[in-house]
């Protein structure tokens, strides 16, 4: 069942960018890169360049500032990509972490089951119809059988199954098995907060549609432990904080709507779970989820550890094993998501340029400083103006070319402002200051522009 929150009728006339278009920004302007390129490429695997990384760290810092800083009740943990191999046997990624995998006998490339309405038990069925992608051959697939997602490996020097191992499909369990800890070296009570950031990695069939579905990503996640009997209503609370998030980072609100799971269709662990859906180039599909996981891990981890996941209530005397409602979003397809809403293409002077409308606070570059040309004490003043700000900013200094290329290349960028110094700085001290979106340019005194960016830099509300 799919409710859209908001409809697409009262959309921002702007559509998102093309995938084509996004693909080639990155590259060129050093967003993502294909991993080991001059091999070949890596299939699914992607690079952060100069400002991919930097916008990545911005995400991820923006999105610990409101779920950690500004939560008394919420504590941030690390923990490591490898667990105990007994974590993921009682979490049931082990029996139940699997996608339905068929191969198709003609030309043998593997695909999700899922993909071909017509493989689906139940539906409506003509398997001789199913065709194949890559060589278009009919009705050639084998029957599906479950395809485990994570990925295994070694720990020590002997390769053999007692020392098997997995690189986590998901961060949750880091904060599942850390609960005790938490309680016992912090002061948090009952509701609190575990978040966590970090790699995972699934063994996709089919990865994806640019830095959509890889193999290896990032997730944000955050476990909020709750009075068994108070979770759907902190359900609620979460997704609505959680959508208030997405909207307050510049995503447009009628480009995201709420999928709710179908009871038959839920993750072995959740009582209830929807989907933020996102309009990306390639259609409407998942970028955050929030879940109601119950006491399902922490349950699970007591029976298998024989350690006690109990919280005691010490004024009501009461001792229970938490619910969990998790809130979990992937950082790359938040990235992808938020470079397709900031993509536009548009007239400016009878000429097209290319600008990522990104928040000012999420931007790589805060500011980019030119002079206007590269004479009479212009460049001399704009150096110490870019010295002064890279202090406290993320600051670009550029000096070639013409004035109209460097606003240029700072659009496509995302930059949000650009600072000139010109005949008239040398004279009184002021300078320009370029509104990336609306293109209006003040006149400002070079001395304060530290309080004037930080102004206009300011962050999303949580
Ligand atoms: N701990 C719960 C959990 O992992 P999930 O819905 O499987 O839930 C959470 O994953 C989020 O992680 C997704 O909403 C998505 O943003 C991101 N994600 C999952 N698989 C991914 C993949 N293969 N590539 C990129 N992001 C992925």
């Amino acid at each position: 069942m799919t409710t859209d929150i908001e409809h697409l009728a009262h959309a921002d006339a702007h559509p998102t960018g093309r995938m084509d278009e996004i693909v080639s920004l990155c590259k060129r302007r050093g967003f993502v890169f294909q991993s080991s390129e001059i091999y070949g490429g890596v299939q699914s695997v992607y690079d952060y360049g100069p400002l991919g990384v930097e916008l990545k760290n911005n995400l991820r810092d923006a999105w610990w500032r409101a779920m950690v800083r500004e939560h008394e009740e919420i504590v941030g943990v690390d923990a490591g990509i490898l667990m105990h191999p007994e974590v993921w046997v009682t979490s049931g990624h082990v029996s139940t972490f699997s996608d339905p995998l068929v191969e198709c006998q003609n030309c043998h490339r593997r695909f999700r089951a899922d993909e071909f309405p017509e493989l689906e038990a139940g539906g409506d069925g003509d398997a001789s119809k199913a065709q194949c992608p890559v060589c278009g051959v009919k009705g050639q697939f084998t029957d599906p059988r479950q395809f485990n997602l994570m990925f295994k490996t070694y720990m020590g020097p002997v390769e053999d199954e007692g020392a098997v191992t997995y690189l986590r499909p998901e961060t949750a369990q880091g904060a599942y098995v850390n609960f005790k800890n938490v309680l016992d070296s912090t002061r948090v009570k009952v509701p609190f907060g575990i978040a966590q950031v970090g790699k995972a990695f699934r063994n996709e069939i089919t990865p994806g549609n640019f830095i959509f579905r890889t193999r290896e990503f990032e997730q944000m996640e955050m476990q909020y432990f709750v009075e068994p009997g108070t979770d759907e209503a902190w359900f609620e609370t979460w997704r609505e904080r959680r959508r208030a998030w997405l909207t307050g980072i510049g995503l447009r609100g009628p480009r995201l709507r709420v999928h709710e799971h179908p009871e038959d269709k839920l993750a072995h662990y959740a009582k209830r779970a929807i989907d933020f859906e996102y309009l990306f180039p390639h259609g409407w599909a998942e970028l955050e989820g929030v879940h109601n996981r119950t006491d399902y891990d922490l349950s699970r981890h007591q029976e298998a550890s024989g350690k006690k996941m109990e919280y005691v209530d010490a004024s009501t005397n009461t001792r229970f094993v938490p619910y969990v409602i998790e809130t979990a979003i992937g950082l790359n397809r938040l990235l992808l998501a938020v470079l397709a809403d900031a993509y536009h293409e548009e007239e400016v002077e009878g000429e097209t340029r290319t600008v990522l409308r990104l928040h000012p606070s999420l931007a790589p570059t805060s500011v980019a400083v030119f002079p206007l040309v590269k004479k009479d004490g212009m460049p001399e003043m704009a150096e110490r103006i870019a010295a002064d700000l890279r202090r406290v900013l993320p600051v670009f200094y550029d000096e070639s070319g013409s004035i109209g290329r460097r606003y240029r290349r700072q659009d496509e960028a995302g930059t949000p402002f650009c600072v000139t110094v010109d005949g008239q700085s040398i004279d009184d001290g002021t300078v320009t200051v370029r509104d990336r979106d609306t293109l209006e340019q003040d006149r400002v005194p070079a001395r304060a522009l530290r309080t004037i960016l930080a102004e206009r830099l300011a962050g999303p509300d949580a």
